[in-house]
């Protein structure tokens, strides 16, 4: 019902993703897979409630009203089923912002803030922004089963708490980006417990959420409603439904006095909501699930597309992803260094792939594919990888673990 092969021209319309790529990548002439926005347009209900709200006509300063929270509450309960409630949600232009209003609320310029790189490279600003000390703790790639998975470093993380008495929050990206982990219950309720332990605050940026590829996405506060003052959840329907230049988000808060504070600290920081972010937002969750499911079945179907052939590719293995429409893909077996790759990539290949060192130095080596984009991108860009390495690294065996 829904056309996802569809050509829609993003050129010219000032796209981060298809109109910066001279800048980024020195040529026009690439097929763009970085920024993580989606190539189709947004659900047709979300197109129409948009364009009644454009007729009215007056684009003034807006509040969040009832109705919005009302649609995000209903939405937890029927895809996460979490009760929350409406009084929880502070409505946002963006998860970026919330996490920096976050740190900004929560901890004092000087202490310590940890993260789990390889990971969506904002979260270091945001730890630099609010006058904190970067504590990285690196997720290890793990063999188990025949497949590799990033896991916590578990013993480094209470090493890192212990050796720095002024840590105070840990940033945690679930599902996470780059590297496609949808973390665990046993993984959820150790970080629980360790955070719990160490009166650490936990920012669970869940912006992802709605693509996991088996079963569903469980909300990390939903799992212990005790810790209601040790975690903010901070989402948006922006990857969802491909409407991120809308700037629309939300922080779900439940302590009273501590949701006061987030507000307090986005005072004269957080502009003026976006009424048709807002109405974008409503009509997603009343009524783009359809339309969602039907889209993350072609993301899925892309998955498997590149999955099966970067198997037979030499040179390359593709991290199995268990969410996000991003893939995590290892150069390393060519022993070429990040500037040789990209040269390979950008000026050969001419495939505008996210160099995986911009995610922190465990990422050297490493790309991030973005697979939200039309079938026949996908088929290009995997034709154009298989003559690049299949000339150059026929020598390397291909990857076993991708089959
Ligand atoms: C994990 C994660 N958080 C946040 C964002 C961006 O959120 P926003 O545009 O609402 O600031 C992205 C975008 O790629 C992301 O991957």
């Amino acid at each position: 019902m829904y056309n996802f092969d569809k050509k829609v021209e993003r050129k010219g319309t000032s796209s981060v993703k298809w109109d910066k790529v001279d800048e980024i990548f020195n040529r026009e002439d690439i097929i763009p897979l970085w920024v993580a926005d989606s190539d189709w347009e947004t659900a047709p209900e979300i197109i129409e409630s948009i364009k009644d709200r454009v007729e009215h006509g007056v684009f003034g300063y807006t509040y969040p009203a009832e109705e919005y929270k009302n649609v995000i509450v209903d939405w937890y309960k029927k895809r996460y089923n979490w009760d929350i409630e409406s009084d929880w949600i502070t409505l946002l232009s963006g998860v970026v912002p919330g996490i920096n209003i976050a740190l900004r609320a929560f901890t004092r310029p000087g202490d310590s803030v940890i993260v789990q790189p390889p990971v969506y490279y904002p979260f270091f600003s945001a730890v630099k922004n609010s006058g904190n000390i970067l504590l990285e703790n690196q997720l290890v790639l793990r063999e188990e089963n025949g497949s590799r998975r990033y896991r916590i470093d578990w013993i480094d993380l209470e090493k890192k708490i212990n050796e720095n008495p002024g840590t105070s929050a840990l940033i945690f990206c679930y599902p996470h980006n780059p590297v496609g982990r949808v973390w665990k219950p046993d993984e959820l309720n150790k970080l629980l417990s360790i955070a719990d332990k160490y009166n650490l605050l936990i920012i669970s940026d869940e912006i992802h959420a709605d693509f996991v590829y088996n079963g569903g996405h469980q909300p990390l506060a939903a799992i212990r409603p005790d810790m209601r003052e040790q975690i903010i959840t901070i989402s948006a329907p922006s990857k969802s439904f491909n409407i991120a230049g809308l700037a629309t988000a939300y922080a779900i808060i439940p302590d009273t006095n501590y949701k006061k504070r987030f507000e307090k600290a986005a005072e004269g920081i957080q502009p003026a909501l976006n009424p048709l972010g807002l109405t974008a937002l409503k009509s997603a969750y009343e009524d783009g699930e359809d339309w969602l499911e039907s889209q993350n079945k072609y993301i899925k179907d892309n998955y498997k597309l590149v999955s099966d052939s970067i198997a037979k590719i030499p040179g390359i293995e593709l991290i199995k992803s268990e969410g996000t429409y991003l893939v995590w893909l290892d150069f390393r077996k060519t022993g070429l260094t990040d500037q040789e790759l990209e040269d390979l990539l950008f000026h050969e290949a001419k495939l505008g792939l996210e160099p995986g060192h911009w995610f922190g130095k465990g990422g050297r080596g490493f790309f991030r594919m973005n697979l939200a984009t039309q079938r026949y991108n996908i088929e290009e860009a995997l034709i154009r990888l298989k003559d690049l390495m299949s000339n150059r690294f026929a020598n390397l065996e291909v990857d076993i673990d991708g089959q």
